[in-house]
This record gives C-alpha cells, sequence and structure tokens, in this order.
C-alpha cells in the first residue's frame, strides 16, 4: 500500500489526513538535548550520520508521525559551497558574510558532495530503518539561504541581503543561481541515498514585495523544480514559501512544487481557494497552541482539518515546533488527528 504521505502529494485526500510537525526531532525532547549535550556542538550531529540518522528517528519512536524528516539544517549548503559555517550558542548559523563578487568567487560547486556525503550517509541509514513512515529530506530554497549566506547570520529584515538583490541584481542572481546548482546536487544526493519527498524551506519569502517575490522565490524553486522532474520524476517536492500572504496562489501555480507548506498567519480555507486542488497543503496549526495544549489546541486543531477536508493535506505546524513544548502535547495532537 503507498504510504499516505504520499498518496496526499499525488493529488489525493485521505482522511484523516498524514501528520508529522517541522522540527519535531529537536530541544523539546529530553532525549534530543541529552545528545546535544554529549556531542557538544549542534554541527557535528547534523555531520554525524551515526547521531543525525537516531534524531531523526527519535520523535517516531515516541510519536509514529507519518513522515520524519531529515535532521540537518538549512545551511549546510552553503558549508558545501565553502562557506564557513558555525553555531554560535543559543543562537542560530554564523557564516562569514558574502557581500562582494570577490567573496563570491570563493565560493564552488567542486566539493559541495564530498562535503555534504555525511548528510546523504544518513538518509541511507534512516531509510533503512524508517519502517511504514515516509522519509522527507530537505534544503533551504535559494532565497532563503542567500539570506544567511549574505547577512552571515540570523535578522529581523535580512537588509543586507535585500539590499544586495536592489543595488546589484546581477551579483545577486548570482548568488542565487550558485544556490540552485548546489541545492540540486544536494538534492539529488538525498533522493538517491532513500529520501521519498523533498521540502525545501523559504522561511523568509514573506518579506519580499510581489516582483521581487517572483524573481527570487518563484523563478529559482520552479528551476530546481523543472531539473528535479528531470532525474527524479518520482520524488515530489513540498515548498514552504513562509508568510506569502496573497502571493500564495501565485506560488503554488508557478514553482512546479507538488505540495505547499502554509505558516500560521494564513487562512487555510483562503489557500485552499487560492492553491489548485490537486496540489496538496500542508499546516498550520499555531506552534504556540501545541506548547498550550487542551482546548486551544482542540479547537485550533478541528478548525484546520474542517476547513481542508476534501483536499490533499497534510497536517503540520504553520512553523517549528518550540523548545518548551510539552511532549505529552505532541502525542495528544497526533492521536487527535489519527481519532478525526
Ligand atoms: O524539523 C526537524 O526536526 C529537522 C531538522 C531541522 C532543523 N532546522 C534543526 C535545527 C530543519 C528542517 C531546520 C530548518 C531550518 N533551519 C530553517 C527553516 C525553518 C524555519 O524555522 O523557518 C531555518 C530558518 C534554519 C536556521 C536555523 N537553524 C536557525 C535560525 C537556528 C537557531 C534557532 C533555533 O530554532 O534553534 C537553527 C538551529 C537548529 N536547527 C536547531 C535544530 C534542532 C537547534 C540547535 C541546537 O540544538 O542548539
Amino acid at each position: 500500500m503507498t504510504k499516505t504521505v504520499l498518496r496526499v502529494l499525488s493529488g489525493e485526500a485521505v482522511w484523516p489526513p498524514p501528520v508529522w510537525l517541522m522540527r519535531q526531532a529537536g530541544r523539546y525532547l529530553p532525549e534530543y538535548r541529552a545528545m546535544r549535550a554529549e556531542a557538544g556542538d549542534f554541527l557535528k550531529l547534523c555531520l554525524t550520520p551515526s547521531l543525525a540518522a537516531d534524531i531523526t528517528l527519535q520523535p517516531l519512536r515516541r510519536f509514529g508521525m507519518d513522515a520524519a524528516i531529515l535532521f540537518s539544517d538549512l545551511p549546510i549548503v552553503s558549508l558545501g559551497l565553502g562557506q564557513a559555517l558555525r553555531y554560535a550558542e543559543g543562537e542560530g548559523p554564523v557564516l562569514p558574510p558574502i557581500r562582494s563578487a570577490t567573496d563570491l568567487d570563493a565560493l564552488s560547486l567542486d566539493r559541495v558532495a564530498e562535503i555534504v556525503a555525511p548528510v546523504w550517509e544518513t538518509v541511507r541509514r534512516v531509510a533503512a530503518n524508517i519502517g511504514p513512515a515516509t522519509l522527507i529530506g530537505f534544503s533551504g530554497a535559494p532565497f532563503t539561504v542567500a539570506c544567511y549566506m549574505v547577512e552571515g547570520h540570523g535578522s529581523r529584515d535580512f537588509a543586507a541581503a535585500r539590499l544586495m538583490a536592489y543595488r546589484d541584481p546581477e551579483l545577486f542572481a548570482r548568488l542565487i543561481d550558485l544556490i540552485v546548482a548546489a541545492n540540486l546536487i544536494y538534492l539529488r544526493g538525498q533522493a538517491d541515498a532513500g529520501a521519498e519527498v523533498l521540502m525545501l524551506f523559504d522561511s523568509w519569502a514573506g518579506m519580499l514585495p510581489p516582483g521581487e517575490f517572483r524573481r527570487w522565490v518563484i523563478e529559482p524553486t520552479a528551476q530546481i523544480a523543472a531539473a528535479m522532474r528531470q532525474s527524479h520524476p518520482h520524488v515530489p517536492l513540498i515548498g514552504f514559501p513562509r508568510l506569502a500572504g496573497a502571493m500564495l496562489g501565485e506560488y503554488a501555480i508557478g514553482a512546479g512544487v507538488q505540495g505547499v507548506a502554509i505558516d500560521t498567519a494564513m487562512n487555510p480555507a483562503a489557500a485552499a481557494d487560492m492553491v489548485p486542488p490537486g496540489i496538496a497543503l500542508q499546516g498550520n496549526l499555531d506552534p504556540l497552541a501545541l506548547v498550550a495544549g487542551g482546548a486551544p489546541m482542540h479547537t485550533a486543531t478541528r478548525k484546520i482539518l474542517d476547513a481542508l477536508r476534501g483536499r490533499p493535506h497534510i497536517f503540520n505546524l504553520g512553523h517549528g515546533i518550540v523548545p518548551q513544548t510539552p511532549p505529552e502535547h505532541v502525542g495528544a495532537l497526533v492521536e487527535l488527528i489519527r481519532a478525526a
């Protein structure tokens, strides 16, 4: 029998919908915190296949979600291009910023495969042990990866990256093209290693006006999707253009993905109107409703299920699980969906 997540991504409405949660492997789980403390360094976790494979499967062992998402992180593809990467304690990724053609010229596709090879090995190990669930690989979408590469760290507005796109669109386009090419190497390797679905996280897509959104979000994603259709036609893609708002429909039609993840702020009924019916929707419970649990979580979950019933839908959060989430609430959520 075909796995439910794959049925939904082929355009079928499955009831109750399959469920998994963004950041389902992470700091809210004591078993993750224990491994993290032992390894010391987050990047070491991402690049050690035995550890990353075990962490990927931790939430499935506890809660039996319908999919596992590869445990890794978004700027691994920049590391593959030769940009140094480290994690400051309690912060996100820190990279030496790309601000000029000289900085860009120092990056190269030559060593991507060698550098990301441990991640492919993680995928192989998870694929061998995943059982009936679906294995989802991922990368950062080009615009969001470019945001980190140019800014050099997380930011409220990624002003340096967005200013580069206005002041020197050719340079920014060269960077985006390079990330598209690196992502193709990275994603194809994940698919060859056993990833059954691939997801592209465009966390900062929603900062862009419509013209820039088309140029830096939809177009590069469409290039990746078209190339993946050629080489891996049976591996569906889920795009997550976070905070796309009114651009969601254009993204769904133009990006060439089989599923669109919707963020917490999106009304699911409005998303269902904007997105063509054959494209699956994934989402979009507020991660804080999951922290609250109980009646607020039940009510919010019910609303999403009802709004998307009859549509191909994969239940998920509208953004990643936050560290203060009580693990029992995750168990209760999975039960709630299964009993719908
Ligand atoms: O969902 C999963 O469990 C799979 C693994 C995964 C991580 N990051 C692990 C992680 C995935 C899919 C990501 C994606 C990611 N990473 C995104 C896109 C989704 C989103 O949240 O918008 C982004 C923007 C990043 C970049 C990133 N990595 C930031 C901003 C941070 C710091 C903030 C935070 O949440 O910790 C990270 C670190 C990170 N990535 C951790 C984990 C488990 C925590 C590291 C630790 O253990 O200290």
